[in-house]
């Protein structure tokens, strides 16, 4: 018999192909939605591979569904949203998709801090409102980027190469990280300081840390009051590693200068959240990995891990080793 495959999102033909013959595969195919908790809980009964997204929150609960499940692969690099203590404990693989999205994921973190310094949204929306009436001389100013401060909280692989991006525009680049990096600064020119420190001094501060119990509201009132004024706090990790009712509060009183997410505590983001009421945020819908190659790099990633999983190999990118 076929071990039994449930993949949680359609996924383009070409790589489905790749483990259809091998494996029999469920799909939940019919729209572009996250499939429901109860049937995701009714496929853990009998599957052995598991492939999902981070919209499926693979708690204990369902993982104790499971009676054959032998790997869950997430499509993702973080993977917060699987319960990894209780996989261990049922003697259960995961694996993520770390590599393939870093440089796409250091582009748009790159991109949102510009889009939010120079305004570009809100200049954007004001000009097909028809509101560009003259070239005014303080109209739609924003922060300088070229030979700015930019803080890293979270020395990872896309922190590395967001300092990359960074050098090209002559910037400072601290970072602060559970250990200093000193490969990382002689080779990349940064400097290792305290999380305290970055704060006060950076123009830019960018949340680069996985979410964990330990990073959790990370970035909180008393850390955001450490901040310049004329500060941007970028969030491309995790929503609940930055305080969103401290954040709103810091920029609605103009605290911090900006703020430029492409995550959200809880996503999609609610229309009437109070962060979307202020113009000095630019809000993105969690694209940061989002081009076509990196997409389809990431699932098929994600498919080899499941399919050494499922065929007694150590997957490449195992997280409970
Ligand atoms: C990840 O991989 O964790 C990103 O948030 C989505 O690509």
């Amino acid at each position: 018999m076929k071990p039994k495959v449930y993949i949680t999102r359609k996924l383009p033909e070409p790589i489905i192909n790749k483990i259809s013959n091998a494996f029999e595969v469920r799909m939940w195919g019919e729209e572009d939605t996250p499939v429901p908790y109860h049937i995701l809980e009714e496929e853990m009964e009998d599957i052995d591979g598991l492939l999902c997204l981070l919209t499926e929150n693979v708690d204990e609960p369902l993982i104790k569904k499971a009676k054959n499940l032998k790997i869950i692969a997430n499509m993702a690099v973080g993977y917060n949203n699987i319960d990894v203590n209780s996989a261990t404990n049922q003697g259960i693989m995961v694996t993520n998709t770390p590599g393939v999205l870093t440089e796409t994921t250091a582009d748009l973190t790159f991109a949102l801090l510009m889009a939010t310094a120079r305004r570009l949204v809100e200049a954007s929306a004001d000009l097909r409102n028809g509101d560009w009436n003259t070239w005014s001389p303080m109209q739609l100013t924003g922060q300088d980027i070229y030979g700015s401060t930019l803080g890293i909280i979270g020395l990872g692989r896309i922190g590395e190469a967001l300092v990359k991006r960074a050098k090209g525009f002559d910037m400072d680049v601290l970072y602060y990280n559970r250990s200093k990096k000193v490969e990382q600064e002689n080779g990349l020119g940064i400097t290792y300081t305290s999380l305290e420190n970055l704060l006060q001094v950076s123009d830019y501060v960018c949340v680069m840390v996985p979410y964990t119990a330990e990073t959790e509201n990370l970035i909180d009132s008393e850390q955001l009051a450490l901040m310049k004024k004329n500060a941007i706090l970028i969030n491309t990790a995790r929503g609940g590693i930055v305080n969103e009712t401290a954040l709103y509060n810091a920029l609605k009183n103009r605290e911090i200068w900006g703020a430029g997410l492409d995550v959200f505590e809880t996503e999609p983001v609610s229309l009437d959240h109070p962060l979307l009421t202020l113009p000095n945020v630019v809000a993105l819908p969690h694209i940061g990995s989002a081009s076509i190659a990196t997409r389809m790099k990431m699932a098929d990633l994600a498919v080899s891990n499941l399919t050494a999983g499922l065929q007694n190999e150590k997957p490449k990118n195992l997280v409970n080793d």
